[in-house]
């Protein structure tokens, strides 16, 4: 079966698919994106997905290409079309073509792309099963990192580091020897108090939809949570880590800059949140 993408207002084959030499994001990267967890033919976490991208939009002032009752047919569509029962589907939205200038061009629509693949979810839970490893990386990004924005270049150099020391994510290190998050995913500890622990929202960080819903969670399991900045040294010796993600879910951390967290093992508040995860996703 061919993949098939979506490209302003046209399902063509992902092979063929292409944007204009002088879509703004492929030259300024002005623009935004969203990527959905599609778990047993759903979307996960719905709606924070498009709270979000509305806020990314709104924050640069690129309009709506189209409603959100259109935009939820065209993701579906893609789905659909492209046969994904588990995988993922990526948004993009830019500002549009125009010749190129730095200002905003005058009159310009939106441009919108739509991909979707499928994923094996019994291999993303054998990975949280057996847990992974992170590098830390100095956070080079600009001030604004809650849009979330295409422009991703100290997070693409963070996830190269990561792999060229094989590692599966790099957690980005502020001015003050704190950590924001990972290159594509937020960051927890269980400190060694046993409190669920993850960076306050801030224009320091994306505000990740997965680490709202894994808030939530934990809430309703009563544990005790602190939404505060750690050290890397606090974070190597906490019971726990992990990352939350789209993409990754909930994924328990083994090794920070290769020193063993919670014995190097997952930890069983990590496992617990990834089990209620799926589980309140599913519903
Ligand atoms: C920098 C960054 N932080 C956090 C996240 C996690 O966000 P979400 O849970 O909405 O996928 C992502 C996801 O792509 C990201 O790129």
């Amino acid at each position: 079966m061919s993949r098939i993408a979506y490209v302003n207002g046209a399902y063509v084959h992902h092979h063929h698919a292409c944007v204009h030499i002088e879509d703004r994001g492929y030259q300024f990267s002005d623009g935004v994106y969203e990527v959905w967890a599609i778990r047993q033919g759903k979307m996960l976490d719905n709606a924070g997905h498009f709270q979000r991208l509305k806020r990314s939009l709104g924050e640069l002032r690129i309009a709506a290409p189209m409603s959100d009752a259109a935009l939820r047919v065209v993701l579906h569509e893609m789905m659909r079309k492209n046969r994904v029962r588990n995988g993922l589907v990526y948004l993009q939205i830019t500002r549009g073509v125009a010749p190129r200038d730095h200002a905003f061009p005058n009159n310009t629509l939106p441009s919108i792309v739509v991909t979707a693949k499928c994923t094996n979810p019994g291999k993303a839970d054998q990975t949280a099963r057996n847990g992974v490893t992170v590098i830390t990386v100095p956070d080079e990004r600009w001030a604004r990192c809650d849009i979330k924005s295409v422009s991703l270049l100290p997070n693409i150099l963070a996830k190269q580091a990561a792999h060229e020391k094989g590692a599966f994510e790099a957690w980005m290190v502020d001015n003050n020897g704190l950590i924001t998050e990972g290159s594509s995913s937020n960051a927890w500890i269980v400190s060694k108090e046993g409190v669920l622990t993850t960076r306050n929202l801030s224009s320091d960080i994306l505000g990740g939809i997965t680490r709202a819903h894994v808030l939530t969670l934990a809430a309703e399991r009563q544990m005790k949570v602190e939404e505060r900045s750690f050290s890397l040294e606090e974070a190597q010796n906490a019971r726990e880590a992990f990352m939350t993600s789209a993409t990754t879910l909930v994924t328990p951390i083994t090794h920070i800059d290769a020193k063993a967290v919670g014995g190097g093992k997952p930890g069983p508040l990590a496992s617990a949140l990834r089990k209620d995860y799926l589980k309140s996703a599913a519903t």
